[in-house]
């Protein structure tokens, strides 16, 4: 592995050579798939990750771990498919700046406005908390009209303020907001800590998304100071560690392994947004080969005082602001937390990002229509 301090995961594995082999002829054709585009070198892709699955099956010999490596195989070829599709219509000629990431602000009007249309979604989710409802689905609204009206506004608003221009300049393509959520963060949520607290790493939520070109952005409806909850990233983290492709495809693929319609489910007893609560899971992960080994959400699992744990906290910027602040950043690439709340809430809108479709609303309503 190609790091630059040890991520925290165990080294257990022989057949290294052969692996690396494999590894490297991935690497090289996926360079030469964002050059060349082509349909040939994509199949080759996806029969050079077969390849790396097929070897990581001497990594389990049991029934339970040979369906947790499919499982992790079918999610990641899924992953690499989604990967490839935005590989293809990326232009190679545009640098991207090294920090994914900028800091901006909606206006006085758009904030008036937004707090106008989301004003019954916000008393929805105000009520679910003071009934308990505490998950992070509960005290969240992404859908329905006033959804649709603020992604509108949001549009109008970005373009104006100048947003839309500085995404171009940091993605290289022409974007607009796709869709957004109300989310109300709260002291008593405190889904971030660890069963046991003390062993609780500072880095604790620090995780990268998994669809790689859809940035997103946070904008503060009411004030946040350090204690509720800032939206926070790591920057220049090219410096601290370095994973490889596989590493990051098996990281952002391994969070969706043993859930939902998995045939293994009933052997864990995952926790809520914590890859590795559940130690059985952690067990049949720690058979992987270092070289492939990775988890995106991989801030809990770094060690409490650690040198990992202070080179990444040395690098973290922490967006504190009054309401209307807005973060832009790549959740793909670059390390992100918010909503870890010691004192107070926090209303905040995520806003998910997409290449900007021409005839956008048109083709929406088309789709609403024909469904
Ligand atoms: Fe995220």
């Amino acid at each position: 592995m190609d790091s630059k301090i040890e991520l925290p995961y165990i080294e257990n594995h022989s057949f290294q050579n052969e692996l690396t082999s494999l590894l490297d002829e991935f690497e090289m054709l996926l360079t030469d798939f964002k050059k060349s585009k082509s349909d040939e070198v994509r199949k080759c892709i996806l029969n050079k990750i077969e390849e790396v699955f097929d070897l990581l099956q001497k990594c389990y010999e049991n029934k339970d771990g040979k369906i947790f490596l499919d499982e992790l195989r079918d999610y990641s070829k899924k992953i690499l498919k989604n990967d490839l599709d935005y590989f293809n219509r990326l232009n190679t000629n545009s640098q991207k700046p090294k920090n994914q990431f900028f800091e901006s602000k909606i206006s006085r009007f758009s904030l008036f406005i937004l707090k106008i249309i989301l004003f019954k979604n916000k008393s929805k989710i105000t009520k679910n908390f003071q009934n308990g409802n505490l998950k992070r689905e509960e005290l969240t609204t992404d859908s329905g009209i006033a959804i649709n009206l603020a992604t509108i506004l949001l549009n109008i608003d970005f373009k104006f303020s100048g947003i839309f221009s500085s995404l171009k300049k940091m993605t290289g393509e022409n974007m607009s907001v796709v869709g957004c959520a109300l989310e109300l963060s709260t002291q008593e949520s405190k889904w971030w800590l660890l069963s046991d607290k003390e062993k609780t790493p500072k880095t604790t939520y620090l995780h990268l998304d998994e669809g790689i070109g859809n940035p997103k952005a946070i904008t503060y409806l009411s004030s946040v100071s350090q204690k509720n909850g800032p939206f926070s990233v790591i920057k220049n983290q090219d410096d601290i560690f370095k994973i490889n492709y596989i590493q990051s495809l098996i990281g952002r693929a391994i969070g969706q392994v043993g859930r939902q319609n998995s045939k293994i489910k009933n052997l864990f007893n995952h926790k809520y947004h914590q890859t590795f609560g559940c130690k059985n899971f952690k067990e049949l992960f720690e058979l992987l080969p270092s070289i492939v080994k990775f988890n995106s959400h991989f801030g809990f699992d770094v060690k409490p005082n650690s040198l990992l744990e202070q080179k990444l906290i040395q690098n973290e910027i922490i967006f504190t602001g009054m309401p209307g602040k807005t973060v832009v950043f790549d959740g793909s690439s670059v390390l992100h937390r918010g909503g870890l709340i010691i004192e107070g809430e926090r209303l905040a809108l995520q806003i998910v990002l997409g290449k900007k479709e021409q005839f956008y609303y048109l083709n929406k309503i088309l789709r609403y229509v024909k469904s």
